[in-house]
C-alpha cells in the first residue's frame, strides 16, 4: 500500500454492514470495490448507498458534487478476483467461521503481499479466522456497528498474531473517516459487546429474583440514575426489546460460555423462556412491552392507593450513617416530624440507607424493628427537588400499610417513588456496580486501555458516561463496597470486585489509572 490516503478498499458482503462500510469509505474519498456472492446483491447495495447519500444531498448535508464523487468511487464487482487491487479488504459476510476462513484463504491468494485483510465479525475469534492465512500478521478484526455511517466507533481487534503495523494502518484509515477507532484484544465480545453485559444481565437477574417488574427497573435506570445531570436514555428492558431477545440472549450465553462460565455473565432462565415463547421484542410485536407499528406501547405508572385508617407512623427515625443529616433534611422538607431519640419510638417509621446489603441484613445488624423499617437508596441524588425518582425497599416483615405511607411521603414534593421487595443493592446500585465491575475486569485483563473502554462504551452504547468514569463519579471505594456487600449477603461470586477496582479503591486512584 502506498499511502493510507490512497488506499483502495475492498468490501466482501453487501448486506446491512457491508453497504454501510462501503458508503463510509467512499464518502471519505477512497475507491471502494464491493463484492457479494449473491448475484445482484452488490448492485442493489450500490443503489441503497445512492439512496442514503441522496437523502443527505437533499437535506443539504453534502453537496451534489460530493454525492456524484462518492457514487463514482463505489464500484460493485461480480467476482472476488476483481478485489485484487484492494489495499485493505473488509469482510462482512455471514457469521460462520468455516465460511470466513475459506474466504480469507482465497483473498490472500488474490491481493498484494502487503494488503491488509480484516473481518467485521461480532463474535468469532479473529485469531481463528487469521489461522487460515499464510500471513496472519496482516489479519485483524475491524468491528463496525449498525448503522455504520451513524455509529461513530470502530473496534480494531488485535488477534494473537496481528502485527502492530496492521493495527496502525487501521487506526490511520479509521481516523480519515471521522469515526473513532479503539483497540481491543481478541477476546469474547471484544470491547463494547463485553462491556455492555452488565446492564441487561443484572436487570434480568433482578426481575428473576422477584425484586420488581421490568417497567420499574426501566423507570429507575432512566430517572433515578444521574451522572452529571444525565441518566440512561433507555431502560435495560426497553433496550432488550429494541435489540431483540433472539440476538441478546445468545450473545449473553456465548460470552458466558466463552469465559468458561464466568458468574458475572451468567445469563437468565427468564430470557431463555421468553425466547422460546417468541417474545422477542419490537420485531415480534411483543417482548417485555407491546409494540404497535414499531412503537413501544407505554405502560403508565399506577396511581398509589389511598391510605385507609389511621396513619401507620407519627414520626420518622433515621438510622445513623453517612447520609443521616441529608435524609433528616429531606424528611423535614417533605413535612414529616422527625424522631430525634437515640432509638426509634414505637410509633416511628425507621429509615435506613443500606449500601450493597439488603434491608433485612441492615435492620438485623442494627437490631432495628423490621416491620417498621424502610430502606432508601442514597447512591444518587435523593434530596428535595434534586431528583425525579426515589427508590425504597421493604424487608419481608415490613408492614405493607407503612410501606405505602412511606412511598406517599417520599412523593410529597412531586418526585416519583418506586417501592421494591428486598434486594441486595436496590436496583441502580446493583446494575451500575456490575457495569463498573465488568469494565474494570476488561481493563484488568488488558483487553483495552481504560480511556478506550470509556470512549467505546459512550459512543457504542450511548451510556451517559463511560463505565470507569461512572465508577469514579460514585467513588471506587463506594462501588467496591456495594459489590462486596452484595457478595457477602448472596455468597455469589458474580459480585466479587475486580482486582482492578479493589486496588484502585484501596490506593485512592482513578479507575482510569493505568499501570
Ligand atoms: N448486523 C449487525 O448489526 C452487525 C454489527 C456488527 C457486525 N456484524 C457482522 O457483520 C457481518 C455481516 O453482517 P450483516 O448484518 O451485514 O449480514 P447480512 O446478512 O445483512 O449480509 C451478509 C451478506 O454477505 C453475503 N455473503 C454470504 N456469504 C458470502 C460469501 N462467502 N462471499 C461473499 N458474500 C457472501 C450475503 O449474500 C449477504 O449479502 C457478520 O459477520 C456480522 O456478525 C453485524
Amino acid at each position: 500500500m502506498k499511502t493510507v490516503e490512497s488506499a483502495v478498499i475492498g468490501v466482501v458482503g453487501a448486506g446491512a454492514m457491508g453497504r454501510g462500510i462501503a458508503q463510509l469509505f467512499a464518502q471519505s474519498g477512497h475507491r471502494v470495490l464491493l463484492h457479494d456472492a449473491a448475484p445482484g446483491a452488490a448492485i442493489a447495495a450500490q443503489a441503497s448507498v445512492a439512496d442514503a447519500i441522496g437523502k443527505l444531498a437533499d437535506k443539504g448535508k453534502i453537496t451534489r458534487e460530493a454525492f456524484d464523487d462518492t457514487l463514482a468511487r463505489l464500484r460493485p464487482v461480480a467476482s472476488l478476483a476483481e478485489l485484487a487491487p484492494a489495499d485493505v479488504v473488509i469482510e462482512a459476510i455471514i457469521e460462520d467461521l468455516a465460511v470466513k476462513k475459506r474466504l480469507f484463504a482465497e483473498l490472500e491468494s488474490l491481493v498484494a503481499p502487503d494488503a491488509v485483510l480484516v473481518s467485521n465479525t461480532s463474535s468469532l475469534s479473529v485469531t481463528a479466522i487469521a489461522s487460515a492465512c499464510r500471513h496472519p500478521e496482516r489479519v485483524a478484526g475491524y468491528h463496525f456497528f449498525n448503522p455504520v455511517p451513524l455509529m461513530k466507533v470502530v473496534e480494531v481487534i488485535r488477534g494473537a498474531r496481528t502485527a502492530s503495523a496492521t493495527v496502525e494502518t487501521l487506526l490511520a484509515l479509521t481516523r480519515r473517516t471521522g469515526h473513532a477507532p479503539v483497540i481491543a484484544q481478541d477476546a469474547p465480545g471484544f470491547l463494547i459487546n463485553h462491556a455492555g453485559r452488565g446492564y441487561g444481565t443484572e436487570a434480568l437477574k433482578l426481575v428473576g429474583e422477584g425484586v420488581t417488574d421490568p417497567y420499574t427497573v426501566d423507570r429507575i435506570m432512566r430517572e433515578q440514575v444521574n451522572f452529571g445531570g444525565a441518566g440512561f436514555k433507555l431502560g435495560p428492558f426497553e433496550l432488550l426489546d429494541l435489540t431483540g431477545l433472539d440476538v441478546s440472549h445468545p450473545v449473553m450465553e456465548s460470552i458466558y460460555r466463552q469465559f468458561y462460565d464466568e458468574p458475572r455473565f451468567r445469563p437468565s432462565a427468564l430470557a431463555a423462556q421468553r425466547v422460546a415463547g417468541g417474545l422477542l421484542g419490537r420485531k415480534t410485536g411483543e417482548g417485555f412491552y407491546r409494540h404497535e407499528a414499531g412503537q413501544q406501547v407505554a405502560i403508565p405508572e399506577a396511581d398509589l392507593p389511598a391510605l385507609a385508617g389511621p396513619a401507620p407512623f407519627a414520626r420518622v427515625w433515621v438510622a445513623p450513617g453517612p447520609q443521616r443529616s441529608a435524609l433528616c433534611e429531606l424528611v423535614a422538607a417533605l413535612g414529616a416530624p422527625l424522631d430525634n431519640h437515640d432509638a426509634p419510638g414505637a410509633d416511628s417509621l425507621v429509615l435506613i440507607a443500606p449500601l450493597g446489603i439488603d434491608a433485612t441484613a441492615a435492620v438485623s445488624e442494627a437490631h432495628l424493628p423490621a416491620e417498621r423499617s424502610i430502606a432508601i437508596d442514597t447512591l444518587f441524588p435523593f434530596g428535595a427537588k434534586a431528583c425525579r425518582r426515589r427508590v425504597l425497599m421493604s424487608t419481608p416483615a415490613t408492614d405493607p400499610v407503612l410501606a405505602l405511607a412511606a412511598q406517599r411521603l417520599f412523593m410529597a414534593d412531586g418526585a416519583r417513588a418506586s417501592l421494591l421487595r428486598d434486594s441486595t443493592g436496590f436496583v441502580a446500585q446493583r446494575i451500575v456496580a456490575m457495569m463498573v465491575a465488568v469494565s474494570c475486569e476488561i481493563a484488568q485483563q488488558r483487553i483495552a486501555d481504560p480511556a478506550d473502554i470509556d470512549l467505546a462504551v459512550r459512543l457504542g452504547l450511548g451510556y451517559p458516561m463511560g463505565p470507569l468514569s461512572m465508577g469514579d463519579a460514585l467513588g471506587a471505594a463506594t462501588v467496591a463496597q456495594v459489590l462486596t456487600g452484595i457478595q457477602s449477603v448472596t455468597a455469589d461470586p458474580r459480585y466479587r470486585p475486580s482486582l482492578w477496582l479493589r486496588r484502585r479503591a484501596q490506593l485512592g486512584l482513578s479507575l482510569l489509572h493505568s499501570d
